[in-house]
């Protein structure tokens, strides 16, 4: 008896030195960090123009990095908190933890080397070599153009700085483990000519990240033949939800009767002040969708947009957008 207790006692030691090894181990090698570039991304006027664009409108860097002011139809982003992070994203919006979208004006991430602004927006690794959860969508952006990228952190440089200090995000576990296997090499990709629309629409759709609120997923894996055929739900206050629309060409439930001029139209009424400055009566419609963020793409850009949504795939999906539910 006492033998067999010494060789469970062994066996057990054993499996907590494995279990603290394998655990070192797997923070050794997770991250997998790539070295830093040694680049200098030169500031010039084009890249400036192109990466205000990608900024505030066609990646929408702004609509996760500033305060959005819910007290208005479509929570408009709040003049003066450009880029200074702190966005919430937790566990009542279906997160695994609290996350902080950061400060990324010259307050937040000015004494970082160029390379080091290159790694963590397209391999998804902070300057001091720790992982980000893939809210933040380094994944796409590793496979954006690469000039589009440039363009984007050049611009960024020239934010005005904001004093604000973010909590750290607090994933959970596995998740906080999972994450760090994440960060992959980036892949830049050349982007398609506006010619050929349908290509250049997917570029679009790619970097807006209309996909995250657009597909149903589960786990964080999209759900095979649901391609951003909607009905993903958000709990707003007053037990209210939106669901997000159905984007496939499917004549009942989708965009399949949707004219290209009335879509492009839908975007561009939401520019016009009256519609950034309804302000929301609890009960009321509202929506997290992006609108006056989206609403400065130009009209060909939405154009090809629409483009491609008429080639993907029709979903049978019929979703009530705004509702009353009880949780
Ligand atoms: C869907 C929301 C979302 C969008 C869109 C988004 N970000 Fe982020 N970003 C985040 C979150 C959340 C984090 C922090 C992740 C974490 O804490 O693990 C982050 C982190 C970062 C960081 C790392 C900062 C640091 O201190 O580690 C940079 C740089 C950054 N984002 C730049 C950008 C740029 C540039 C764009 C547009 C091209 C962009 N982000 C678009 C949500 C977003
Ligand atoms: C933060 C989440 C979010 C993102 C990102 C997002 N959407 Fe939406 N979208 C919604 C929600 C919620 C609705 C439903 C409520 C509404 O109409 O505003 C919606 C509705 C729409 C509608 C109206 C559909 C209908 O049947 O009336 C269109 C069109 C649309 N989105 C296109 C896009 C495109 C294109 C992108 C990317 C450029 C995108 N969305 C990105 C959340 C999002």
């Amino acid at each position: 008896m006492k033998r067999f207790k010494k060789i469970v006692t062994i066996f057990l030691i054993v499996l907590v030195v494995l279990g603290i090894s394998g655990y070192v181990y797997f923070n050794r090698q997770f991250p997998k960090v790539e070295a830093v570039e040694d680049i200098k991304i030169e500031i010039t006027p084009a890249r400036l123009e192109r990466g205000k664009y990608i900024f505030n409108h066609s990646a929408a860097c702004v609509d996760c990095h500033s305060t959005r002011d819910f007290s208005k139809l479509s929570g408009p982003v709040k003049p003066g908190t450009e880029g200074m992070g702190g966005e919430k994203f937790d566990e009542e919006i279906g997160m695994p933890g609290t996350f902080y979208s950061r400060n990324i004006t010259p307050y937040g991430i000015g004494n970082w080397t160029d390379g080091e602004v290159l790694r963590a927006i397209t391999e998804g690794i902070s300057k001091d070599g720790s992982a980000l959860f893939p809210l933040m969508p380094y994944l796409v952006y590793g496979k954006m153009d690469k000039e589009d990228i440039y363009s984007v952190i050049a611009y960024i440089r020239t934010l005005p700085s904001i004093k604000n200090d973010v909590p750290r995000s607090e994933p959970k576990f596995p998740v906080s483990m999972l994450m760090k296997t994440m960060p992959t090499k980036k892949q830049f990709s050349v982007k398609p000519d506006i010619s050929n629309s349908v290509a250049y629409g997917e570029y679009m759709v790619k970097g807006a990240s209309c996909t995250d609120c657009h597909t149903p997923s589960d786990g964080g894996e999209p759900i095979p033949g649901k391609y951003l055929s909607g009905g993903i739900e958000i709990k707003l206050p007053g037990n209210t939800v939106v669901r997000t629309g159905n984007l496939t060409p499917d004549n009942e439930t989708g965009l399949g009767l949707w004219t290209k001029e009335q879509f492009i139209k839908k975007f561009k009424d939401c520019s016009r002040p009256e519609f950034g400055n309804t302000p929301y009566r609890q009960g009321e419609f509202q929506t997290v969708m992006p609108w006056t963020v989206y609403a400065g793409l130009t009209e060909e850009d939405l154009g090809a947009i629409y483009d491609y949504l008429r080639t993907i795939p029709a979903v049978k999906n019929r979703v009530e957008k705004f509702g009353q539910k009880l949780y």
